[in-house]
């Protein structure tokens, strides 16, 4: 038998109204990475909350480090128990420098009054070695990019005396150079017998990273498998409960007139001589490695940075947009890539959030609002969306990270504008929703609106669009209609 870290089993969580985990078991061995998988809502983030002390479990749950019962009182006692977990937002302290982060968290745990800038300088650099990573100590946190502030995350687990650490859907801000670096420092880990607990919905990345899964669906354990024994179309049976076919939905036939046109649009550093239409009635995918430059061509389209030449047609009307407010004027939404913190307003609720744009579309002449067309029109929305629980009086920040997802899209997309960009649409989103989402963005284009998709996933860029557009360092390299293109196809045009 192998030695085992952690070994949890009869774990639930009630929050009123929703059993989050029901009964579920978990264990991890040193050495290894163990993927939880699972539906959007399936209970991962909830049972990493009671792994690391933030939140109790019920009554009766069954918690073994090291062969011995224990339970955590607080997120300290999980540190000391050597339990970590990089969040998403790293949780560090931004306006200290990297020797500090890492070092900090001893000192202050042990209510040192002197403070030993050479023990934590040595304490960095030693965290910093041991991953192999070539950051500056004296660099402040907040100057560093997202990629590098994971791994001060991770040193400072390390620092730490971590033996397991936790790692919530790590790589959704990262680009794919950035991803191949993490997956090395999680290779060392596990060459230096850290345990690692993973959670994503990336097929490709689970399986290049883990040894063992498991499933959770709807709160409940479903099972525990090696990974070198199960097929990507297994795991994701076991996850949903049926089957998942990837379609390609291209349809070229049905092609209105054009509604954008953009001409030879450049913004110094960023992107050049851009140049493409959108039809009313169409998918077009943009894609391209992370940092080709799709993101500021859409955000210099909506006017939240405007480009330095070029030309922009709305139908036959040259537009100069200089805000996201004349944007919307003139029938562009725009959904951006960080949804969490741009997209919505947490301690509302679903409803509220859904209709903020179009609250003035339910109200009478005095302002009031009818809630009962209100409330019939989010309805329908958590419907086409599966949103769970579909209750719509839920407040956004009691739902898991990829319902909150789909409550972002439901509020733009709601709006009806007659071109809408949308900026990865499904990151972090369930395999299962990810394809109601492509059906989504299917249907407004089939109901006419122009529909521009951003991706770095190339099986969602064939899946969803009509016309492929790659993009790299800045420019346009190939448009292509969606027949017959192969992955392999777009990889060399994103690439050379
Ligand atoms: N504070 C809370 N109050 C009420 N319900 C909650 C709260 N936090 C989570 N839940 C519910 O618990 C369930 C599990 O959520 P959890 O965040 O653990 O899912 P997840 O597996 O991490 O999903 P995702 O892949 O979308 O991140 C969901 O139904 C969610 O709405
Ligand atoms: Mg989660």
């Amino acid at each position: 038998m192998d030695r085992v870290f952690l070994e949890i089993s009869n774990v639930s969580k009630t929050f009123p109204g929703v059993k989050a985990l029901d009964n579920v078991r978990f264990d991890i061995r040193p050495g290894e990475v163990h993927a939880l998988v699972g539906e959007n809502g399936a209970g991962k983030s909830t049972l990493i909350k009671i792994l690391s002390g933030v939140q109790p479990p019920d009554e009766g749950a069954k918690i073994l480090i090291e062969g011995k019962e224990t339970q955590f009182a607080h997120p300290i006692d999980a540190i000391k128990k050597g339990i970590s977990v990089i969040y998403q937002d790293f949780a560090l302290f931004t306006n200290l420098t990297v020797a500090e982060n890492i070092g900090i968290n001893e000192t202050i745990e042990q209510k040192k009054k002197v403070v030993s800038w050479r023990a934590i300088q040595k304490k960095a650099k030693d965290a910093l070695d041991f991953l192999n990573v070539q950051i500056d100590p004296n660099a402040i946190v907040e100057n560093l990019s997202v990629a590098k502030q994971q791994m001060v995350a991770i040193a400072s687990a390390v620092a730490q005396d971590a033996k397991m650490i936790i790692m919530d859907e790590p790589t959704s801000a990262l680009s794919r150079g950035e991803v191949e670096r993490l997956y090395e420092i999680i290779d060392l880990l596990k060459e230096k017998n850290m345990a690692i607990m993973f959670v994503s919905h990336k097929m490709d990345e689970l399986f290049r990273v883990s040894d063992r899964f498991t499933v959770f669906r709807d709160g409940q354990y479903v099972g525990t498998t090696d990974a070198d024994k199960i097929t990507e179309e297994e795991l994701i049976a076991m996850m949903v409960g049926r089957k998942i076919e990837v379609k390609r939905y291209a349809n070229l036939e049905e092609k209105g007139e054009v509604v954008l046109r953009v001409e030879n649009l450049s913004k110094k550093g960023n992107f050049k001589d851009i140049s493409f239409e959108l039809h009313a009635g169409e998918v077009v995918g943009f894609t391209g490695l992370v940092g080709a430059g799709r993101s500021e061509v859409a955000q210099a389209i909506f006017g939240i940075s405007p480009a330095d030449s070029g030309v922009v047609r709305v139908g036959d009307e040259e537009v100069h947009i200089a805000n996201p407010a004349q944007a919307l004027e003139k029938g562009i939404a725009y959904i951006p890539e960080s949804r969490q913190t741009q997209g919505l307003v947490l301690p509302k609720t679903i409803a509220d959030n859904i209709t903020l744009p179009l609250l003035r579309t339910f109200a009478n002449k005095l302002g009031i609002i009818n809630r009962e067309k209100q409330m019939s029109a989010v309805d329908e929305w958590i419907k086409m969306l599966d949103v769970r629980p579909n209750d719509p009086t839920m407040l956004a920040m009691q739902l898991s990270g990829g319902n909150q997802q789909k409550v972002v899209l439901a509020k733009w997309i709601s709006t009806k504008a007659r071109i809408l960009i949308v900026d990865e649409p499904t990151n972090g989103v369930d395999i299962g929703a990810k394809d109601e989402i492509h059906k989504i963005l299917r249907q407004l284009a089939k109901d006419g609106t122009a529909v521009m998709v951003i991706s770095s996933e190339l099986p969602e860029i064939l899946s969803v669009s009509d016309r492929i557009v790659v993009m790299r360092r800045g420019r346009i390299t190939a448009q292509m209609d969606n027949d017959a293109v192969t992955q392999e196809a777009i990889m060399q045009k994103a690439l050379v």
